[in-house]
């Protein structure tokens, strides 16, 4: 079975999915983890990252893979660095540009296989599985969100204003949004899940009571 978690930054995807998928005994697949390694990876060469056709031939060139919780560029673990706040702002970079997104996508394919996963992203229901079972998009409002994501940061030595943290998360949901490809938006049949005011357990016992119901009617 192919689940997938879908919505903006901050809403609880990835605590959802990587829990989701522990409980359920899937494999997990952050995918946004691909866009900010492509990002980092061209910001350490020196590529000028709106130079669009450069930016798709460079991300050809470069390994990434997604082992249990790590994310690995080139052979080395970059899962600490791809979370800065320095790189979040420049992977919108990776994100709009069609021929980068293009390979990701294979990508993830290919990362899922035949595999029962939970996935993560914004268009894992409407581009890349839009045959999976299973379609969560999650949201909450851009203010707990905000907050969220400070409280995030800080647990990581970042310290960052709450006010710039909404101002360049408003930025980046626009961008989501608008994008031409692989744009920020529910599937047709993607269930919506509020996560204002609840707690990741509550949650999580939501989304786990769909899944397992969808499981015991597909057998
Ligand atoms: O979920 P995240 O914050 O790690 O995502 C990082 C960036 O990648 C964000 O700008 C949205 C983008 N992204 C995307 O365009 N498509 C995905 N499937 C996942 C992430």
């Amino acid at each position: 079975m192919i689940v997938c978690i879908d919505g903006p930054a901050g809403a609880g995807k990835s605590t959802a999915a990587r829990e989701l998928a522990r409980r359920l005994g899937f494999r997990f697949l952050d995918t946004g983890a691909m866009y900010r390694a492509v990002a980092l990876a061209a910001v350490e060469a020196g590529l000028d990252l709106a130079d669009e056709e450069e930016l798709a031939r460079f991300a050809q060139s470069q390994q990434i893979e997604l082992s249990g919780d790590r994310v690995i560029l080139n052979g080395q673990d970059v899962t600490g660095e791809i979370r800065t706040t320095r790189i979040t702002s420049i992977t919108h970079y990776a994100a709009s540009n069609p021929a980068v997104r293009m390979q990701l996508v294979q990508l993830q394919r290919k990362a899922a296989g035949e595999d029962n996963i939970v996935t993560e992203g914004r268009d894992q229901g409407t581009v890349v599985f839009p045959q999976a079972e299973c379609k969560f998009f999650l949201t909450a409002s851009p203010e707990e969100r905000a907050r969220r994501r400070k409280q995030d940061l800080a647990s990581r030595g970042e310290v960052v204003d709450y006010e710039e943290i909404l101002r360049q998360q408003n930025l980046r949901d626009e961008r989501d949004r608008s994008r031409d490809v692989g744009p920020l938006i529910p599937a047709d049949d993607a269930l919506h899940v509020t996560t204002d005011g609840r707690t990741p357990a509550e949650v999580m016992a939501e989304l786990e009571s769909i899944v397992r119901q969808k499981l015991v009617t597909q057998t």
